[in-house]
């Protein structure tokens, strides 16, 4: 059987129980650097890089679903990646599932194998 090679991939990012409320999580998946928040029962992905310049929003302050870039605090919210001040753009997301205590993540098919 040939499968399509632009299939999207749900990637396993971490067990749940690793995901701490008001402390965001960094993952590297299959290259390309992933935010992992967890809100009230939900995990919410995001890219991690922010849109302004270089920095992991990992490292940044998460309060409900706004997500505050370390650096100079522009503000995403992490279920739409909408940008609400300082970037210029929004941020990616990602779809989150959970399946036996562990967090996968939906990768689009050209996020995926790229350099970085
Ligand atoms: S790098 Fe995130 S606000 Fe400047």
């Amino acid at each position: 059987m040939n499968t399509s090679d632009k299939a999207p991939d749900w990637e396993v990012a971490c067990p749940l129980e690793t995901l701490r409320e008001g402390t965001p999580k960094g993952v590297k998946l299959k290259g390309v650097p992933v935010a992992l928040y967890k809100v009230g029962d939900k995990v919410y992905a995001t890219h991690d890089i922010c849109t302004h310049a270089y920095a992991h929003l990992s490292d940044g302050f998460i309060e409900n679903h706004l997500i505050e870039c370390p650096l100079h605090g522009a503000i995403f919210d992490v279920r739409d990646g909408k940008c609400l001040a300082v970037a210029p753009c929004d941020l990616q997301t990602y779809s989150v599932k959970i399946a036996d205590g562990a967090v996968s993540v939906l990768l689009p098919a050209s996020d995926g194998d790229e350099n970085g």
